[in-house]
């Protein structure tokens, strides 16, 4: 018993530890755990899980200590063989209670997480939120402000709600294929993104920084690779970012023999680059790839090398995507990366 609980007890702990500690490339100030809330409405789900924390505990450890107490105070004991123990049978009293106690407790937790619920649920965006679209593919995330015209993936960028005001950001998630979910353990708790539906959410981070997710449910080879990184700008740095976000991409002529290449094959049927031709929906959006700190949805940080890699075969960064080898030669890589960066 006493090494049963021992082994719980370690379980637990190594649970929690390992939420604190999960790694994650490229900088990041944002720890993954929900213990850790930096936003509503995370916050208040940790407050709701809390108490129901508290009170499952409070039960476990009177539960499991009556049984300790029982398990050592008759145990057997020689001589015990000789006589009966006294016989008890039924007490109304003590099954009434069990009975009506446990139903009060059920009552309310089920009182305290509606409650909770419905707070999260009947937010109705301010004037001034920030509105996004994202939307799950296999293996990676799109995201669209419609009322600001931008498109990029697999970073969601939001302003802080700092003391100028409440600025929170309501999502619309959706699904190009299969069921994703979208999960930042700091800002909020998990939503679906399903095909054919669409499920709403927001969040309200009132700290500037980088906050890393998940997608939260089995969607295929590259499920475990298909990361999320919410970005946190100071509200002068959010204007910024869209600024920079909404401009077409560079004109920059220094890459033409690379520009070239990306035109002349089938990268333009999956990707759009703004301003150009290349009107592909099926990938990311590339017109300001060199902006992002990952490829391939976190599966490696954005840099000269890995994009090579990328270019060269995504198969093995990432094996199964979506994203075929196109058999460049190593000329032809070199200059298609040279014209990605300079997508800025
Ligand atoms: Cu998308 Cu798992």
């Amino acid at each position: 018993m006493f090494r049963a609980l021992l082994l719980l007890a370690l379980t637990l702990t190594c649970v929690i530890v390992a939420g604190h500690n999960e790694q994650a490339l490229g900088s990041t100030d944002g720890v993954t755990s929900i213990f850790q809330p930096q936003s509503q409405p995370a916050q208040e789900i940790k407050e709701t899980s809390l108490l129901v924390l508290a009170v499952c505990g409070t039960i476990f450890f009177v539960v499991a200590g009556l049984l300790v107490y029982a398990i050592v105070r008759f145990r057997h004991r020689a001589g015990d063989e000789l006589s009966e123990p006294p016989q008890v049978y039924g007490s109304n009293q003590i099954e009434l209670a069990w009975t009506i106690l446990p139903l009060l407790i059920v009552f309310v937790l089920i009182l305290v997480t509606a409650r909770t619920i419905a707070d999260i649920q009947n937010r109705k965006p301010p004037s001034g939120a920030v509105k996004a679209t994202v939307i799950g593919h296999q293996w990676w995330w799109e995201i669209r402000y419609p009322e600001l015209g931008i498109v990029t993936a697999n970073e969601l960028h939001v302003p802080a709600s700092d003391g100028s005001g409440s600025r929170p950001t309501f999502l619309k998630l959706q699904s190009a294929d299969v069921a994703h979910s979208f999960w930042v353990p700091v800002l909020a708790g998990k939503t679906d993104l399903i095909p054919n539906r669409e499920n709403l959410m927001w969040i309200e981070p009132t700290k500037p920084g980088t906050y890393l997710g998940n997608c939260a449910e089995y969607c295929g080879t590259q499920h475990a690779r298909m990361l999320i990184r919410v970005v946190v700008h100071s509200p002068d740095e959010f204007e910024r970012w869209t600024n920079e976000q909404q401009q077409a991409a560079s004109a920059e002529t220094n890459a033409a023999e690379g520009r070239k290449v990306f035109f002349a094959n089938s990268c333009v049927n999956c990707h759009t680059i703004k301003g150009t031709s290349s009107q592909g929906k099926f990938g990311p959006d590339l017109t300001h790839l060199m902006s992002r700190e990952t490829l391939a949805a976190g599966a490696a940080p954005n840099t000269p090398d890995n994009l090579r890699q990328w270019v060269r075969d995504p198969q093995k960064i990432k094996v199964g995507c979506l994203m075929p080898n196109m058999q460049l030669t190593d000329e032809e890589v070199d200059q298609v990366v040279s014209y990605l960066q300079t997508l800025k």
